[in-house]
């Protein structure tokens, strides 16, 4: 790339030009004296000159959510402060595009080893401008992982360099355009991160709220567009399968390769619109494995059709993505979602509604097993087996000023979730403890993460696989190394009987 086009903003007199939400109270009687600590809310820094300006101009804003492992501490557990600190650092000294703003309020967060950066910004900003800035801050937070001797340095940022777009480099990226009105700026948005599981594990969220009553009643009762049910995109993520279904032989690496990056080129995605309640049977068939993930939900107008796009998530798998290496990858995708809640769509509580039930998902350690997954709070490691955690926040966004105002946790301690992490944990504890490396608790061998090793072992025992007359008591057809009921007999293949 040549010249940056992202820079500090017009007159800028670096961080005093942010509020911090961490100051919100400075001057106010406190009306608590003493505060039980059930979650790291983020401290939301908001471009003061544009959020309190007196006449917002009324633009369409957008909001995005990017994430990715840049490094891990003790192993793949957590995410460093210090990187989170240098890479909001560096979003905000370099905040600028054309002399404004990019985001006019922003939050970094992690989940388990993965950062992300959440903002709005408007639509004056040029999205491959934010995507290379967005990629640039995220390779400062590498160097920081690496001068701290974190695990993994960079791990997410596969591509070997930016070419203006994220999409197809390895962070996880999505934007939502938020509503333009004149009344009534407030909108809610649900932002969730996932860690050591894949875009599937969202499938979830998506065949939930938006598409079954028992988890949203909204969909029968309640008189705005929901009520007309959705339009889910389903993507295929399975390239290699595609590839397969294409012609290319499974064992032939080459072929196979040719043909996964043609697929990926342009790119281009397989998708089929389907829409809810119509089409629940085939949704909820293609959306039950890894293959199939709904990308986006719209809500439907007056004729059902696409109305507004209220739902994203990282529909993106990093072994997709040619590199140096090829098309190997050891993780799983650790996906990101943005969704609207309230009106048109379903409430936050009636969303993280699917994982009260602790399903469990693909991933865990060595992104190798299956799993229950962990509802935690924001800014949270993962535990035993490195297993599965998901976070979700809802953000009140002002869409006139673009502020992020205030934030609520999901799944914060002390409240019943609470119930749901324990019973989660004994759950993953008795399947762990139950199976061991057996299926279930392991994947296919398809689906096995930093498989090296098992693809030796597999090959070398295929090697000493054999052909013999199928084994029948007695016929002393060879079966010799302790497995026959006698030695086989001289002259292999005659049994006593000849
Ligand atoms: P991450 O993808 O979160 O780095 O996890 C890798 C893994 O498999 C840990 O065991
Ligand atoms: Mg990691
Ligand atoms: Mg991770």
């Amino acid at each position: 790339m040549g010249d940056k086009r992202y820079g500090p903003p017009k007159g800028s007199t670096g961080m005093s030009d942010y509020h911090q939400s961490r100051d919100e109270l400075a001057g106010l009687p406190q009306t608590v004296a003493e505060k039980i600590p059930v979650t790291n809310t983020p401290n939301i820094f908001s471009y003061k000159s544009y959020v309190f300006a007196k006449n917002p101009a009324l633009v369409q804003r957008y909001i995005k959510a990017t994430k990715a492992d840049v490094g891990g501490v003790g192993g793949h557990v957590v995410a460093a402060e210090e990187v989170k600190s240098i890479i909001a650092k560096f979003v905000m000294d370099n905040n600028g595009y054309n002399g404004e703003p990019i985001f006019t309020s922003l939050i970094v967060t992690h989940t388990g080893d993965d950062v992300a950066v959440t903002g709005i910004m408007a639509e004056s900003v040029d999205m491959s401008v934010v995507d290379e800035l967005m990629w640039d801050a995220l390779n400062e937070g590498a160097r920081k992982a690496a001068e701290l001797g974190l695990y993994g340095p960079g791990q997410d940022l596969v591509a070997d360099a930016f070419t203006g777009n994220l999409r197809g480099t390895g962070p996880a990226t999505v934007a939502l355009a938020l509503p333009v009105r004149k009344d009534n700026a407030s909108q809610t948005v649900l932002v969730s991160y996932a860690d050591k599981t894949e875009p599937m594990a969202f499938n979830y969220y998506a065949t939930g709220a938006y598409l079954l009553p028992r988890f949203n009643t909204g969909l029968v009762i309640a008189a705005s567009k929901m009520k007309r049910g959705y339009i889910f995109d389903v993507v295929d993520l399975d390239t290699k399968a595609q590839a397969i279904e294409a012609g290319a032989h499974p064992r032939d690496q080459k072929a196979l390769d040719g043909k996964m990056e043609e697929l990926a080129k342009g790119l281009q995605e397989k998708v089929i619109s389907l829409r809810g309640p119509e089409d629940l049977y085939d949704i909820e068939g293609l959306c039950r494995s890894s293959r199939f993930v709904i990308a986006r939900i719209w809500s439907r107008n007056d004729n059902g059709e696409r109305d507004s796009l209220g739902y994203i998530c990282s529909a993106e798998r990093l072994h997709n993505i040619k590199t140096k290496k090829g098309f190997t990858y050891g993780g799983k995708d650790d996906p990101v979602l943005l969704a609207f809640a309230q009106g048109d769509w379903p409430a936050p509580g009636e969303i993280t509604s699917p994982w009260a039930a602790a399903p469990m998902v693909a991933g865990d350690c060595r992104g190798s097993h299956n799993l229950h997954i962990l509802p935690m709070p924001i800014n949270s490691q993962t535990s035993y087996w490195s297993g599965p955690i998901i976070s979700a926040v809802t953000l009140s966004c002002n869409i006139h000023t673009g502020r992020i105002g205030a934030i609520s946790d999901q799944f914060a301690l002390g409240t019943p979730w609470d119930v749901v992490r324990q019973q989660a944990a004994q759950l993953a504890i008795q399947f762990r403890n139950a199976h061991g490396i057996k299926q279930p608790a392991t994947l296919h061998e398809d689906e096995l993460e930093y498989q090296e090793g098992w693809k030796e072992r597999r090959a070398r025992l295929e090697q000493s696989f054999e052909f013999r007359p199928a084994f029948t008591l007695g016929n002393g057809d060879g079966h010799s190394v302790n497995g026959g009921a006698k030695p086989a007999a001289v002259g292999a293949g005659k049994s006593e009987t000849d």
